[in-house]
């Protein structure tokens, strides 16, 4: 029997009510499989800084080492509770980066698809979204401004002044900019190259790269476009892009984006993968402003244990299984308060019942 260590951060917010669902869906897939999964649950984000005054203690730290994969919650505080912790120790810079780059999850995968039975959560009009949207953003997760030096002070003017820098140098460009055109080649071998080449170096010497790893893959066509031009295009013509690939900062915007164009950020799962090392986490925050009313979809928490069973556990068949169970459940007309607008001709269901139908439509897969 497979023995798979998955360590469960709960997270903030909405985090522990979603995560329920997805553990849920777990136990589906292990006990009709040869393959146990030894859950860990460890604290992380604000609930572990005011437990234990760092949002990333030790102990979690150990935990994530030692897991085979990680499955993590939303973290994240409202403006108040932020407001309590050191700048340092906010749960994002204190703890979720820090996760990043201890585990060198470079590659991040953001699908951004409008699934079956959906099309009107988007606030796209039908003829845009044609045949549905079916798109993976591809984010470097590790470097870049999120990562560069840093300078706060005071200059000799006497003003306050601050500093951020854009680092990449070619290894970091090449194993991303590799990850697109993988993923490329096992979907439609179009790749969208995002950059700001008319205005940024890094942009310069990432096209450089590009051009070059480009010569590896002759079936690939690589489409170049301006990440501003991009953001537009999201909003007129999403059916064009397949794969998209881009540096750190680009992704986090145009992965909201993404999340805009469906209507919901809730339907934003996502993977991070290093060569190591790899977690799974949904795209969006915590939602304080929603927490604990058992009225979050899980979709994107379950989303991210399809992805770990795709990449972490090579269970290809179930992965899909899990999709086509979600998809399924929007299909027959069941959504959540938060994804619905008010009057929307839906059957409104609760967190946990959602999550309960995914589970019973999963059985039947
Ligand atoms: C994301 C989030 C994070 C990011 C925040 C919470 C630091 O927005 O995963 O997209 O900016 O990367
Ligand atoms: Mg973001």
């Amino acid at each position: 029997m497979k023995n798979y260590k998955i360590a469960i951060l709960d997270g903030d917010g909405i985090g522990p009510e979603i995560m329920i669902e997805a553990i849920k869906v777990l136990k589906v897939i292990e006990q009709r499989n040869d393959i146990k999964f030894e859950l860990q649950h460890a604290s992380f984000g604000g609930c572990a800084y005011f437990e234990s005054g760092h949002p990333f203690p030790e102990e979690t730290k150990k935990v994530c080492d030692e897991a085979d994969a990680i499955l993590k919650g939303p973290i994240g505080l409202n403006h108040e509770e932020s407001e309590k912790i050191p700048v340092d120790l906010r749960p994002e810079r204190g703890a979720l980066l820090p996760l990043r780059k201890r585990l060198n999850t470079y590659a991040n995968f953001r699908p951004v698809s409008l699934p079956k039975g959906l099309a009107h959560f988007s606030p796209l009009k039908a003829e845009i979204i044609g045949d549905g949207i079916d798109m993976i953003m591809i984010r470097e997760l590790v470097g870049g401004l999120y990562f560069g030096k840093k300078e706060v002070g005071v200059n000799d003017d006497g003003l306050r002044y601050v500093k951020e820098t854009l680092e990449y140098d070619e290894s970091q460009i090449e194993r991303i900019v590799r990850v697109g055109f993988d993923q490329s080649m096992r979907r439609k071998k179009i790749l969208h190259n995002i950059h700001k080449s008319n205005v940024l170096k890094s942009s310069v010497l990432w096209n450089e790269v590009l051009g070059e790893v480009a010569e590896d893959y002759p079936d690939v066509e690589v489409k170049h476009m301006l990440v501003d031009a991009a953001a537009t295009a999201l909003c007129l013509n999403p059916t064009q892009f397949d794969v998209m690939v881009m540096e750190n900062m680009f992704g986090d915007i145009l992965s909201d984006q993404g999340g805009g164009i469906l209507g919901s950020l809730g339907l934003m799962p996502s993977a991070c993968i290093g060569d190591a090392s790899a977690y799974y986490e949904p795209s969006h925050g915590s939602a304080p402003d929603i927490a604990g009313q058992n009225i979050a979809n899980p979709y994107s928490m379950i989303g991210s244990v399809a992805m770990m069973l795709e990449l972490s556990f090579d269970m290809l068949d179930e992965s899909k299984n899990v999709w086509n169970a979600m998809q399924s459940v929007f299909a027959d007309g069941y959504s959540t308060p938060d994804l619905s607008k008010p009057g929307a001709d839906v059957l409104m269901i609760k967190t946990d019942e959602f999550g309960d139908r995914v589970v019973e439509a999963l059985k039947t897969k």
